[in-house]
């Protein structure tokens, strides 16, 4: 069996699939709240194209699939593709990043094809607030969808962006969403990706910040050992059933071990978060190129990583273009 080793040494075994740059909400961190270009439907990668992609990448070695968007449950029968992908040999695990409001008919059926876990995104607790940020009065849809995920037995881990100034006095009130539940509680970095909505706060925030918060509300907090992959520095608080993680995703402390690749919407295969892309798979698909010359193209892609998510932004900025991009294009 083939394994997809990168020029550093790392292991990729993971792909993040946004299904669709489309999102029924507007987080304010994620894309302005007007004047959004959806990619034309045309473009967007068919169902079979990204079966087609999966199962070569299966055959490389990659094990795992994230679906993100946008939001992934938007994009018509989403969850047809989601069962397809869930039997191709070799996907041992299947995981969904959504922001709840519309998921939950769709519980059954992701507990059927064994989804493995749903990252579920929430900032705040608050129903103005959530308007405030989200631009969309709809706190109520994801809670209920989170509680009724946690009833399906499916491991949930809630992604809340640590906005300064806006959300960060909910730090400690958010981790006892764990304590209550066996959910994980995320906390995120911001990163500049909002599709030019907004200008970086100055009142960002980073991981140490939100340590030094989350040390101060529960002094018995303690790190645990995490995946050796993970995005998260892990914690556990004692009595709570849920992990405590923090994601540096703008410090980027992880890039050493990660594991991961992306393709956006329209087929773009991204070997880091914050590269400009390397080549389009769906044109080359289209172009009628066999499998065996898909997988020549994604080893070469392989094969010229940037080291860290610094190295990557260094070398995009050679090009002009789209230097705010939106989250819901590269797909979290
Ligand atoms: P697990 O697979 O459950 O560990 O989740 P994940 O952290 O890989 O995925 P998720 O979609 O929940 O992302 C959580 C946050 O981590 C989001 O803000 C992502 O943008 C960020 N993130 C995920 N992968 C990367 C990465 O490779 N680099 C950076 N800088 N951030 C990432
Ligand atoms: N910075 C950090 N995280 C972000 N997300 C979306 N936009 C940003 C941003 N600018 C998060 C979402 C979701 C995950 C995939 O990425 O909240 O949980
Ligand atoms: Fe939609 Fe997620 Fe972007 Fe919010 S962060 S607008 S939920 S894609």
């Amino acid at each position: 069996m083939e394994k997809l080793i990168d020029n550093h040494g790392r292991f990729i075994e993971y792909i993040r699939i946004a299904v669709t740059d489309r999102c029924n909400l507007r987080c304010y961190y994620c894309m302005p709240e007007e004047g959004i270009e959806y990619v034309p439907r045309e473009h967007l990668l068919h169902y079979e194209e990204i079966e087609r992609l999966v199962r070569v990448l299966a055959q490389m070695g990659v094990r795992k699939v994230r679906f993100t968007g946008g939001e992934p449950f938007i994009r018509r029968d989403v969850i047809h593709l989601m069962e397809s992908i869930a039997a191709i040999p070799g996907i041992e695990a299947l995981h969904i990043t959504t922001n709840g409001t519309v998921t939950r008919p769709f519980i059954p059926q992701l507990t059927n094809l064994g989804v493995k876990g749903i990252n579920l995104s929430l900032d705040t607790l608050d129903p103005q607030r959530f308007k405030e940020i989200t631009r969309r009065d709809v706190l109520q849809d994801v809670l209920v969808t989170l509680d009724e995920l946690v009833d399906a037995g499916i491991p949930v881990k809630v992604n809340m962006v640590v906005l300064g100034g806006i959300n960060e006095d909910e730090i400690t009130t958010m981790a006892r969403l764990a304590e209550s539940r066996p959910v994980d509680v995320r906390y995120i970095e911001e990163m500049p990706f909002n599709g030019g909505g907004h200008e970086q706060q100055l009142t960002w925030r980073d991981h140490r910040y939100i340590l030094g918060q989350l040390t101060s509300a529960f002094p018995e907090i303690k790190p645990v050992k995490a995946e050796k992959s993970a995005t998260a520095l892990s914690y556990a608080i004692p009595g709570f059933q849920g992990k405590i993680g923090i994601i540096p995703a703008y410090t980027r402390t992880f890039c050493g071990s990660c594991n991961r690749i992306r393709l956006t919407p329209e087929g773009v295969l991204k070997t880091c978060l914050y590269d400009r892309g390397t080549f389009n798979i769906r044109d080359i698909m289209r172009s009628g190129a066999t499998d065996e010359q898909l997988k020549a193209s994604i080893r070469d892609a392989v094969a010229h990583r940037a080291k860290d998510g610094f190295e990557a932004e260094k070398q995009g900025l050679q090009f002009p273009l789209s230097s705010r991009e939106s989250m819901s294009t590269i797909g979290g």
